[in-house]
């Protein structure tokens, strides 16, 4: 079967990682970001590895006025239309304390933008009633602390925004798997303190692909993340609300 994806944020290690293995298989891809150079090299590379199809395109969260040029490009395509999204921004929870105005940009990429995106997308996975979307949430979204709550509630409204994409998408043949990474080991962690359990990005993608393969509705990645955030949300308010963890 002929498939094509988007992967959003194609620049993180992670969204490398899967599209070197959509490229194993032969799948097209239009990697998607705002590092054109970034996206061109992994382009060349993906081509290399096999991919059918492997272009570089524009994509800005904060600018919806890219999104039509890559569904367009999409929609030329035969056979099943997918998109990753693995767009997402964490500034410090002290710089947003001290400059609230960072809020609207930290919901706008790892929220609203690429539901925004999805959601002119959806239309044309149901027509022809075939197609997965991967949504990479966090753990984050799983419950708000102190140290990464504007971050961790841009999560949780996309692991809610996923849930009924995937509710509407089922009825005609479509598929959402929701993405709930622990720690990885990415741009975005680098140098940050207090981390534990890191993951390599490229195990990250890899049981990505096993979720779609095997078309599950939610996975926490690595696996045993599921039973730390089972802890974590059990934890009584009272007692979570004075945890610095
Ligand atoms: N690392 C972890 O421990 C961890 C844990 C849980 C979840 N996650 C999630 O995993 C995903 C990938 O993150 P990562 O760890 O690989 O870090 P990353 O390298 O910083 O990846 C974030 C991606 O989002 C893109 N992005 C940010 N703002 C954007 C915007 N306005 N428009 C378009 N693209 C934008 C970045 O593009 P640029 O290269 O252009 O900045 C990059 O491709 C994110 O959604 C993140 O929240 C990560």
């Amino acid at each position: 079967m002929m498939e094509t994806w988007v992967i959003l944020g194609a620049t993180s290690s992670m969204a490398r990682g899967l599209a070197r293995a959509l490229a194993d298989r032969g799948a097209g891809l239009l990697l998607a970001g705002r590092d054109m150079a970034d996206l061109e090299a992994t382009a060349a590379d993906c081509t290399l590895r096999g991919a059918r199809l492997a272009e570089a395109v524009k994509f800005d969260a904060r600018d919806p006025s890219t999104f039509g040029p890559i569904l367009e490009r999409l929609g030329k395509e035969d056979g099943s239309l997918n998109c990753a999204c693995f767009v997402g921004s964490m500034p410090p929870q002290a710089d947003i304390d001290a400059d609230p105005s960072l809020i609207e940009g930290v919901i706008t990429d790892s929220f609203t933008g690429p539901a925004r995106f999805l959601t002119a997308l959806a239309p044309m996975i149901e027509a022809r009633q075939m197609g997965c979307i991967v949504g990479v949430g966090s753990v984050a979204g799983d419950r708000g602390r102190v140290g990464n709550y504007v971050y961790g509630s841009s999560k949780a409204g996309f692991h809610t925004y996923l849930s009924g994409l995937r509710n509407r998408l089922t009825r005609s043949g479509g598929h959402v798997v929701t993405v709930k990474p622990g720690f990885v080991d990415t741009a975005m962690t680098w140098g940050l303190e207090g981390m534990f359990l890191v993951a390599p990005p490229d195990a990250v993608a890899a049981s990505i692909l096993k979720a779609v393969e095997k078309e599950r509705n939610i996975i926490y990645t690595p696996f045993f993340w599921r039973y730390i955030m089972m802890i974590i949300r059990s934890v009584p308010e009272p007692i979570f609300k004075k945890m610095s963890i």
